[in-house]
């Protein structure tokens, strides 16, 4: 089996339109730190574009960031003196390093360079930024990197060695994407736009907000479809884009939960703080669920499994013929209703994807299935889709939660299982806020 564990996080990339506000009368301050590469440029854009989300917006630059853009640009855009040398004598204590840092409620450096990243990951500071994000409170001010740079020193093993360090030190690294390259060259090493950065640094705000209730729980989440190979070059797939399996993995983590998430293949960037297993097939998919089901609590099957998968792949291409193709399937296992019937199951949730009846058959899957939430939406509306419209049934009855983006129903479903789920825990704890409308029982849930 093919399992490959993503090294480096990098955050989904949501719209604009999927997360909540960070104004407030407290507007949440930002250091947003350049550093030298050609990227700089975007940097005018974040600042306009964090400025337009409410956020204040403090910028630091390095001399070799001034080689691409002018610290007169990004004072106009932030509405602020830009700061840039550690000796700054205009500071009545002489201490810019500690004022910048003792101010901001996170740090951002768009773009990271090669060398920035390599100075952060050795502790050196030999100019204001490094220095401020050495001397910051790291409980208190978040570091957030934008890597940006050419895709040979991305993956140039020191680069990958201090990037790893960096991790491993609780500091947040947000993509780079890949694609063309200022170089002429394609591949990883691109910053990513200021809209997908303004959004990591939204969802981030927005996450310190969210209650940790689940702070300890360690929950599982499939996600996106499978691919069920028929040769070597083609299979059988849906149209699943895997955006409510993630977005429900974002919203557990955002409730504390340690969280794993199975993969099938998508476009999406794995989220900041998942762990990402990414696999093909249905056959792959349900053994690294039974590999991880033991250690954890809470279980969540978003991912569209293929109910059927080929017989016998072809080993070589097939070719065409005027007579036609019958490829031969058999069923796949049904991993939600495997986990269920585990003599101690984690605590189940799937999704039932239906394009009539949705409820009625959602129902009935629950109670197949024997787990104890299914959560019904409209396939051939929600695949693919940044909203949804669902229904969660449990024992208590039908909950509708009405049209949201996926981020916003992923986080009124997360909080309603946890309500179930800390009182399975412990039968005290207060009822959730989603009301039903009927309350049909079932039983063996
Ligand atoms: N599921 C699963 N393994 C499968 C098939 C489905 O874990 N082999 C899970 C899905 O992740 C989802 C739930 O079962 O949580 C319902 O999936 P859905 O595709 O709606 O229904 P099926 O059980 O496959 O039944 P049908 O296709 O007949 O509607």
């Amino acid at each position: 089996m093919e399992v490959k564990v993503v090294r480096y996080v990098r955050i989904r990339v949501m719209t604009k339109a999927t997360l909540p506000s960070t104004a407030s009368i407290n507007p949440r301050r930002v250091v947003l730190g350049i550093t030298g590469g050609i990227a700089a440029y975007k940097s005018a854009e974040l600042t306009r574009a964090l400025k337009r989300s409410g956020i204040d917006v403090q910028v630091v630059m390095t001399d070799a960031a001034m080689k691409f853009i002018t610290a007169t640009t990004l004072q106009a855009l932030s509405g602020k003196r830009v700061f840039t040398d550690l000796w700054d004598e205009s500071i009545p204590n002489g201490m810019a390093h500690i004022e910048l840092s003792r101010n901001a409620d996170a740090i951002l450096i768009a773009p990271a360079s090669a060398d920035f990243i390599a100075k952060l990951a050795n502790g050196l500071c030999n100019d204001l930024l490094s220095t401020l994000c050495i001397a910051r409170n790291a409980n208190a001010c978040p570091l957030v990197l934008a890597p940006a740079m050419n895709r040979e020193m991305w993956e140039n093993p020191a680069t990958q060695r201090n990037v790893a360090r960096l991790i491993a030190d609780g500091v947040i690294i947000l993509g780079p994407d890949s694609g063309d390259q200022a170089c002429g060259e394609t591949g990883m090493g691109r910053m990513l736009e200021p809209e997908a950065l303004l959004t990591a640094v939204e969802t981030f705000f927005a996450a310190q907000n969210t209650p940790k209730n689940l702070a300890g729980v360690t929950a599982l989440v499939t996600a996106g479809p499978t691919f069920e190979a028929i040769d070597p070059v083609r299979g059988i797939t849906n149209s699943s884009s895997g955006k409510m399996g993630y977005a429900i993995a974002e919203s557990l983590r955002d409730a504390g939960a340690a969280v794993t998430l199975i993969t099938g293949p998508t476009s999406l960037v794995i989220p900041v703080g998942i762990k990402a297993i990414q696999v093909k097939s249905a056959s792959e998919m349900l053994s690294a669920v039974m590999h991880k089901i033991d250690e954890v609590k809470l279980f969540f099957a978003v991912a569209a499994v293929a109910d059927y998968t080929p017989i016998a792949p072809h080993p070589q291409k097939m070719k065409k013929s005027a007579q036609g193709l019958t490829i031969k399937l058999k069923p796949t296992v049904d991993i939600l209703a495997t986990v269920a019937s585990l003599p101690t199951p984690p605590f189940c949730v799937g999704f039932a994807a239906e394009s009539e009846n949705v409820v009625e058959y959602a129902r009935k899957k629950r109670e197949s299935k024997r787990i104890p939430v299914i959560v019904s939406n409209l396939a051939t509306e929600a695949i693919g889709a940044n909203d949804n419209q669902v229904t969660l049934i449990d024992d208590s009855g039908e909950h509708p939660i009405p049209k949201a983006s996926k981020a916003k129903i992923a986080a009124q479903i997360v909080s309603h299982v946890a309500t179930l789920y800390l009182k399975r825990q412990s039968p005290n704890t207060t009822e959730s806020n989603i009301k039903p409308i009927k309350a049909p029982r079932i039983h063996n849930a």
